[in-house]
């Protein structure tokens, strides 16, 4: 069966998604059986562009990388829901810049698509945070399917191994960075860039969040932590349940002087459990030099999951970046394909 992709957000992640499927599209047939068209790509400031038929990425991708718009190419018109039926959409790659806080535009993009039985990979927080079980339902009830392996760590594949690669082990705990832009922060801060200058890069880097406030006072980490407690807990809570403390009083002093004592300091976000119950939080924390999560630099994320019958496990990989995130909303649509 073919895939008819529709893409909201055409950004940094969905222009790599792009990138990634018109590179690999031999590929993507000949290992995975994954065939696609990409039918509708409707974008807040680029404009819309439509082809159920299929939409030409070379002209596409031309266009993006040399107006970063769609020039000539912006055809259709419309309200989002139209759109979808227009198009013959099968599957919804979501990924605009939303709201973490209310979801939207995201959460309404996903429940157009869902309520038609549209499935839908999605890499925004926001919808997944504030409406899971009713989006999980609506999934259900209209025979769609939904994944979400980019919210948290990109292209990292920690849903998949939480959902199924760990399955019958119980989590007893877990505690990582899972915020991308404050680590490369406090690298290149320890490096000896000023905090403006590194969020500046992380920025550029396509690494910050639109309204980069969201990185630094820890509300980023803080949704992931909120998502992961739904997930694996089936725990609802609202992020203001999450202690959660930033980096933006973390001072060049203080990173030379915990780093002459041994230490590192870093963003942790994790859940731990005791007799009282259970403690999720974000916070700046000096991690000693021989620790394992003292040696992830940059954009790079980290998780050590404690669960009952295999121990500790450790996931290191990109938890930010166009490319990085763009490989989950594919890995997700191949999965989902099956
Ligand atoms: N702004 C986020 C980060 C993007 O820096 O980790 C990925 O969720």
């Amino acid at each position: 069966m073919i895939n008819n992709i529709a893409l909201a957000g055409c950004g940094n992640v969905g222009t790599a998604l792009l990138e990634i499927l018109h590179e690999k599209k031999n590929e993507l047939k000949e290992k995975y059986g994954f065939e696609y068209k990409v039918v509708l790509i409707s974008d807040l400031m680029k404009g819309i562009v439509m082809d159920p038929e299929g939409l030409d990425l070379e002209k596409i991708l031309n266009e993006l990388h040399s107006r970063h718009s769609f020039g000539a190419l912006a055809q259709a018109a419309g309200h989002f829901d139209e759109l979808l039926d227009q198009s013959g959409a099968t599957v919804l790659a979501e990924c605009t810049p939303t709201n973490l806080k209310t979801g939207e535009p995201g959460l309404s993009h996903l429940r157009a698509a869902l309520s038609r039985g549209i499935s839908v990979t999605t890499t925004n927080k926001g919808p997944i945070a504030v409406a899971f079980d009713e989006l999980c339902q609506l999934a259900e009830e209209c025979g769609a399917k939904l994944s979400y392996e980019g919210v948290v760590m990109s292209g990292t594949p920690l849903i998949d191994m939480m959902k199924n690669g760990i399955a019958g082990c119980s989590v007893l705990g877990l505690e990582g960075i899972l915020n991308g832009t404050t680590n490369f922060i406090l690298t290149k801060m320890g490096e000896g860039a000023t905090y403006a200058d590194a969020l500046a890069e992380a920025t550029a880097l396509g690494y910050a969040e639109a309204d980069p406030s969201g990185d630094v006072e820890g509300w980023d980490a803080a949704v992931k932590v909120v998502i992961l407690a739904k997930i694996l807990f089936g725990k609802e809570i609202d992020v203001k349940d999450v202690t959660r403390i930033g980096i933006t009083q973390v001072t060049p002093q203080q990173i030379a002087e915990a780093r002459r004592g041994g230490f590192t300091i870093k963003l942790v976000a994790g859940i731990r459990f005791d007799s009282f119950g259970m403690h999720p939080y974000v916070m700046p924390k000096e991690i000693a030099a021989t620790h394992p999560l003292a040696a992830i630099n940059g954009a790079t994320n980290a998780i050590t999951v404690n669960t009952d019958n295999l121990g500790e496990i450790t996931l290191v990989g990109p938890g930010a970046g166009r490319r990085e995130t763009g490989q989950a909303l594919l890995s997700d649509m191949i999965r989902m394909s099956r």
